[in-house]
């Protein structure tokens, strides 16, 4: 499909899956609310998960915000574009459809040639989440949309670079709260904005979106912290048999850009074989970089069963968790 293509879809009200550098999202018009209500319609999305306003550009991201600030702009110079939500107060031009009745709106302007151009030509900033359906992995690549949802008009950018979901942050005064980590880092925003603003981790109080299980893949995922595959095996085989009949096993060793890149499509991949789990082995150092948080943020939603080596002890202690099923 051609950009003009989407165009047009766009402007008959209708949405239209786009390629950003994290993963696909699925786009409608701000002003439509037919294609607003088309986006929860297809992702089976509930309306208490509000939506992500992408725009080209920090002076239209400043139209719709009432409280844009020097840690905004700076944030923006820094890292726009590319994967970093700004959640500020909205101006009236973002409706309560894309907000989830929140005063605030999540902001955004992706790295990707095609939507940027895309953006450009619609004239209009798009609501996207991203394109698949509820909970389930989110899409790094063409084939996966189109997989997801094979009717969809997709506009196709080919592998998504960064791979996981843009970091979200709110920024309230002098506190600047990440509510999703993720390739922009916790200490990157620090090193940005220097002293004189406080960056830290929070919930979002008012975003019941941000679920504790999510981008699950059928297959079970079991998170492996500070153990020897030989030791993860020997649990598994005495503990959880089932796991381990035929595992697919990948040892985080790469970088975390590399991991996070390869991260839904490894989901993917291991759906499509006869897989029993997907083990993902993680180095515990792993949790003291924040480079890393936002893979082990997704990794903790998408497993079924964690393992982790309690260092006191030397005791391997077991955490699961009830996902719909491991039966494909
Ligand atoms: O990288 C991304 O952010 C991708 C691409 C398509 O841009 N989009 C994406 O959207 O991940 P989505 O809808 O799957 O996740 C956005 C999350 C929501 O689940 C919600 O929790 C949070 O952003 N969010 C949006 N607006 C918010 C707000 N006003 N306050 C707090 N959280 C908000
Ligand atoms: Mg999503």
């Amino acid at each position: 499909m051609k950009i003009d293509e989407a165009v047009k879809i766009l402007n008959q009200n209708k949405v239209v899956a786009i390629p950003t550098e994290t993963v696909y999202g699925l786009a409608a018009k701000i002003d439509s609310d037919e294609a607003l209500n088309l986006i929860f319609s297809t992702k089976n999305r509930p309306f208490f998960d509000p939506l992500i306003v992408h725009i080209e550009s920090k002076e239209s991201a400043k139209k719709l915000s009432l409280n844009w600030n020097d840690a905004c702009e700076k944030l923006a110079d820094t890292y726009w574009p590319g994967p970093l939500t700004i959640i500020t107060k909205k101006s009236d031009q973002i409706s309560d459809l894309i907000t989830s009745g929140l005063e605030t709106v999540g902001l955004r302007v992706p790295n990707h040639p095609l939507t940027l151009d895309l953006l450009k030509k619609v004239k209009t900033p798009l609501a996207a989440p991203s394109a698949n359906p509820f909970k389930a992995t989110s899409p790094s690549r063409y084939e996966h949309v189109v997989a997801y949802f094979p009717e969809l008009p997709v506009l196709n950018g080919g592998d998504c670079e960064v791979g996981i979901e843009s970091t979200i942050v709110e920024v309230k005064g002098n506190e600047i709260v990440v509510y999703r980590p993720g390739m922009i880092s916790l200490n990157d925003i620090k090193t940005t904005l220097g002293s004189g603003w406080n960056v830290t981790y929070g919930e979002s109080p008012a975003a019941p979106g941000q679920l504790k299980e999510h981008y699950i893949p059928s297959t079970p995922i079991i998170s492996c912290t500070g153990l020897g595959i030989g030791e993860v095996i020997d649990y598994l085989e005495t503990n959880e048999s089932e796991y381990i009949e035929n595992p697919y096993i990948w040892n985080l060793i790469s970088t975390p850009e590399l991991t996070a890149r390869n991260l839904y499509s490894t989901f993917r991949s291991v759906d499509q074989g006869d897989f029993t789990s997907l083990i993902i082995n993680i180095d515990q150092k792993f949790s003291e970089n924040t480079k890393w948080h936002g893979i082990l943020n997704r990794l903790e939603k998408a497993r079924t069963l964690s393992l982790q080596k309690e260092v006191s002890s030397n005791k391997i202690v077991s955490q699961s968790k009830v996902l719909p099923s491991k039966n494909k």
